[in-house]
């Protein structure tokens, strides 16, 4: 199981509709684990949930990490208690950053289209991008009082932010804010399942790895046709159990005693990524990319085509 790391909550303020800005730091002010624009983290609750937030901070400030939680409307414990029952002084614990919405290097020009909350990878990214002269634009699109607006200010005086007030105005059309594709064009949404959607379809025709998405939710993944009962191996124990097709991949490894992290059980966070070494996985994740597939998989949300299937646990 991965490190916890126990954090102290030095800021927790308003900063928009429905949004509280958690500042948290070491208990004893010692630097935090470094990080890239595009991380995220995942917060233990004491009352067992765990919930991922992108870091929204500045990725060159090594003693606090920001977030920002929006208040959901059917929040089942999550969002309601960071609003509600968390005050500034508490203890918390969070996972190590995990980055599966990474800047792309080798890109020389950078499209971010954000809706609403999903703006918070994308202000790290433009800090970052801002101090190596790196060429960006960001698309807000909000409903009345946009998010953070005080991390946004000095990007919409620099030209280099939106904002789209939606509630004032017609939505733009997405194709128009992304632009055509190019070299060296990268293109990136984080936000509600409906902007993700619109912007699939605006870049449908881009180059594989040219535009790329963060969701919020896990998507409903039918049974794969393709799974096949299957023989899950733990390679350092040599411990095996036949498992049907289908079988939930995270209890079985438990149930035999390996160690695997868990946050959005849906393929979207990474928490669960396990290195695996033999056998023929199905890839059902939002995480990985075709490369990292090769030798890893998203156990929340794997299955197996058959076989045996040796994990590096
Ligand atoms: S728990 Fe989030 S990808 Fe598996």
């Amino acid at each position: 199981m991965a490190r916890r790391i126990a954090l102290r909550v030095l800021r927790a303020v308003p900063d928009g509709p429905g949004i509280r800005r958690l500042v948290l730091a070491d208990p004893d002010g010692w630097p935090l684990p470094r990080w890239r624009p595009g991380a995220h983290i995942d917060l233990h609750l004491p009352n067992g949930l765990v919930r991922a937030y992108s870091l929204c901070g500045d990725p060159a400030e090594p003693r606090a990490w920001t977030v920002a939680v929006k208040r959901e409307a059917d929040s089942r414990g999550g969002s309601a208690w960071l609003h509600e029952a968390l005050a500034e002084g508490d203890a918390l614990e969070a996972s190590a950053p995990r980055c599966t919405f990474p800047l792309a290097a080798e890109a020389v020009r950078h499209v971010f289209i954000a809706g609403g909350i999903g703006v918070t990878p994308f202000l790290p990214m433009a800090l970052t991008l801002l101090r190596a002269g790196g060429d960006f634009r960001l698309h807000l699109l909000h409903r009345g009082p946009p998010p953070l607006a005080d991390a946004l200010a000095p990007l919409v005086a620099a030209g280099r932010a939106v904002l789209h007030d939606t509630e004032a105005a017609p939505r733009p059309a997405l194709a128009e804010l992304i632009g055509p594709p190019g070299q060296g064009v990268q293109a990136y949404a984080c936000g509600p399942e409906n902007l993700l959607d619109g912007f699939a379809e605006a870049t449908a025709d881009w180059l594989e790895g040219t535009a790329q998405v963060e969701h919020f939710h896990p998507p409903i993944l039918p049974p794969d046709p393709d799974a096949r009962p299957f023989t899950l191996v733990l390679a350092r124990t040599g411990d095996e159990v036949a498992l049907p097709a289908g079988a939930d991949l995270v209890a079985a490894i438990r149930a035999l005693g390996g160690a695997v992290d868990t946050s959005c059980e849906g393929g979207i966070c990474g928490a669960c990524r396990v290195r695996w070494l033999e056998g023929a996985p199905i890839h059902r994740d939002r995480v990985l990319r075709p490369a990292e597939r090769a030798t890893d998989l998203i156990a929340c949300v794997a299955a197996c085509a058959g076989g045996r299937l040796v994990l590096d646990l």
